[in-house]
């Protein structure tokens, strides 16, 4: 646990110029510095740093934030990660609050299987180079599959010997434990003897996101079918199978460059791929994938292609995992190879530009490319094609973006030749019916409740979204930052005899005041927590410097906040319009920022009467209603008195 003081000293010492340019060759322009993005692929620069706000945006992919942010971004660290790289690059002293006699337990537990693993690899790797029989078995073998020597040492294969316990009596003679060989699985025990579980293989170690070695793979090299042809590490405290992705250490900064994910069969398909020169590939291995892996793989794009050898069986069986990567809201795209080739076997076998080609002509969206699928099978049989429908209806329910599924069921209609809106509706029963799952309202209940944002759609949406405060939420927070600290003169009812009186204030304590003396919330969470820090930065230090809460410890926040202020203009290279943009926003203040509340007033106020109005129709007894239709009038005169306001301000 890193003390909250030192968070303090960390944001305040840390110059984001010196942070990022670790990284990013950065050229002074104006007040700012641009280079070249190092989060997508960029021949003109477009990630702007501005020492002044502390800040860094990208024009160009839209990533944003702050010193922490960058580090976190840039080299895949927690929070807590980034917290203590920069503490040690400002030499600021952490003490970190003392951890628990069993955090301490578990920790030493898990880096005693990491420093054996990490031995193991290196063991193996030099046996494979060293060793005769490394060099006649199984260094032989890596060049028959076209590795390089290159590639070898980059994924640090190795080879395990034929003899049955010499990896265990050299690792406990080197003053390893029994126990940590046994639990990480490299050792079998039986009775009072050890033996090596990899004998006479070649050795594919796995890498955690961080490169440590943490698991192994090992293939036969006999065609022996009575052996398995791989044997894989057991689980251990720090191998979860379910958790790991093959090569996702060597491939996630690629992975980010390229906002893609190759996804392979195994570790050889990697392997091939990455010495054909895409290095954006991982594989999970075996197993099916699994949510942890897609959840892994979406910090760095949310964009996944698989790529699969031509068997249609197998095909079939990965489309639960891929209706789950859609779930999570991620785009999908298939390349089918020719019949009888993988991955591996094309990469090897071609020239890297052609497996770019190959692979950009034939990628398909999956969602079209399991229509065609099913289709193909079902042929003209109407029934069969209901099936497939219903199917593929499936598919869409799981997406969560309301648009994108607007947009597969256009084309799948016309694709299947059925009429748009039934589809449409089909794809609506599906999903009132997972909602009063989730709710457990029945469906009938489900088709009059509110839906949850996006959840269906419905022609009701439009009306609401009229009604939405999105447009003023955003314009008074951004108000906030940007001109908190500006001086504006408003009106304000006197007192004592009710009348408006001019008054100065600065606009952040004009709007903070304001909101709270009426009780008023954000319907966007974001801008309330917004909102409520910067109230409580205003309540503390009598100013509100957004600097504050571009260092905040919340980084969905700071996101936020980044943001709201890094508008195009403010990092304009132009400094004379950006000055005369400014002068001019500054200008209208005294207007705009009263005109701004009282439009999100407005709009709140008609929300709660269309929200009565509901109450009218449903009321239980006439007095109920009688009371109900008092409480709209008495809210109507709000609205006029507001609408009085906002016409007075025009004028
Ligand atoms: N795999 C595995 N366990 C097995 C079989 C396969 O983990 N028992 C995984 C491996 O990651 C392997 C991938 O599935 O790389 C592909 O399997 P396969 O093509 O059979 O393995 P290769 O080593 O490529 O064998 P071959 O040379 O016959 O293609
Ligand atoms: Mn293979």
């Amino acid at each position: 646990m890193i003390p909250h003081e030192a968070i303090g000293s960390i944001f305040d010492t840390a110059r984001i110029e010196e942070v990022v340019g670790d990284f990013v060759s950065l050229k002074r322009r104006g007040s700012n510095l641009v280079g070249l993005c190092p989060f997508h692929n960029e021949r003109t620069p477009s990630f702007h740093v501005s020492p002044v706000k502390g800040i860094y945006k990208c024009f160009g992919c839209g990533k944003a934030g702050n010193s922490v942010n960058f580090v976190m971004e840039h080299e895949k660290f927690t929070y807590p990660e980034a917290l203590r790289y920069l503490a040690k690059k400002y030499h600021i002293d952490i003490q970190e609050e003392e951890e628990t006699a069993e955090q301490v337990q578990e920790k030493t537990a898990r880096e005693g299987l990491s420093v054996v693993s990490e031995y193991a690899g290196k063991y193996f790797a030099e046996q494979l180079f060293d060793s005769d029989e490394g060099k006649s078995v199984g260094l032989s073998y890596f060049h028959e599959r076209g590795f390089s020597d290159d590639t070898i040492k980059k994924f640090q294969l190795g080879y395990s010997h034929e003899e049955w316990d010499i990896f265990t009596k050299t690792a406990l003679k080197n003053g390893y434990s029994i126990e940590m060989l046994e639990k990480t699985g490299l050792t079998i025990v039986k009775d009072d003897k050890h033996y090596d579980r990899f004998r006479g293989r070649v050795m594919f170690p796995i890498h955690s996101q961080a490169g440590r070695v943490i698991g192994f793979g090992g293939r036969i090299l006999t065609s022996d079918k009575t052996k398995p042809k791989y044997v894989n590490s057991p689980e251990s405290e720090i191998y979860n199978k379910s958790k790991v992705l093959y090569g996702i250490a060597f491939a996630k900064n690629a992975i980010a460059a390229n906002d893609m994910c190759f996804l392979v069969e195994g570790y050889t398909d990697v392997i091939s791929m990455h010495q054909a020169g895409i290095q954006n590939v991982v594989s999970s291995s075996g197993t099916s994938l699994t949510t942890d892996q897609i959840r892994m793989i979406k910090r760095y794009t949310p964009n996944i292609t698989i790529l699969y050898d031509g068997d249609p069986a197998g095909i079939k069986a990965s489309f639960r995992g891929i209706d789950m990567i859609l779930e999570q809201g991620m785009n999908v795209k298939v390349v089918l190879f020719p019949d009888g080739e993988d991955p591996d076997s094309f990469a090897r076998t071609r020239r890297s530009s052609e497996v770019s080609e190959f692979i950009s002509e034939n990628s398909k969206d999956f969602i079209h490319f399991k229509i065609d699928l099913l289709l193909k099978e079902t042929g003209r049989d109407p029934l069969k094609r209901v099936a497939v429908l219903k199917d593929f209806i499936e598919s869409i329910s799981l997406i969560p973006d309301r648009l994108t599924r607007l947009a597969y069921v256009k084309e799948s209609a016309d694709r299947m030749q059925m009429d748009e809106q039934a589809v449409l509706s089909e794809l609506n029963k599906v999903m009132r019916k997972k909602f009063s799952q989730k709710t457990g309202a029945s469906e009938a209940e489900a088709a009059l409740m509110e839906p949850p944002p996006g959840f269906f759609e419905s022609e009701q949406q439009e009306s609401t979204e009229k009604l939405s405060t999105e447009w003023q939420e955003k314009e008074i927070i951004r108000q906030l930052l940007l001109f908190g600290e500006e001086p504006i003169e408003v009106e304000y009812p006197d007192e004592t005899t009710g009348k408006p009186v001019k008054r100065s204030t600065k606009v952040a304590q004009f709007i903070i005041s304001d909101i709270r003396h009426d009780e008023i919330s954000f319907s966007n969470p974001l801008y309330q927590k917004i909102f409520d820090a910067g109230s409580k930065t205003l309540d503390e230090t009598e100013d509100l410097d957004y600097r504050k809460l571009t260092n905040h410890p919340d980084t969905e926040l700071t996101q936020a906040v980044i943001d709201l202020i890094a508008t195009k203009y403010t990092f304009s290279p132009n400094w004379e319009r950006k000055k005369i943009r400014l002068a001019l926003e500054t200008e209208i203040l005294d207007v705009h920022v009263p005109r701004c509340i009282l439009s999100f007033k407005s709009k709140r106020v008609r929300q709660l009467m269309q929200e009565i109005e509901a109450k009218i129709k449903d009321a239980p007894t006439m007095e109920v209603q009688l009371e109900l239709m008092q409480h709209y009038m008495n809210v109507q005169k709000v609205v006029n008195a507001i609408d009085f306001n906002l016409g007075r301000t025009i004028v």
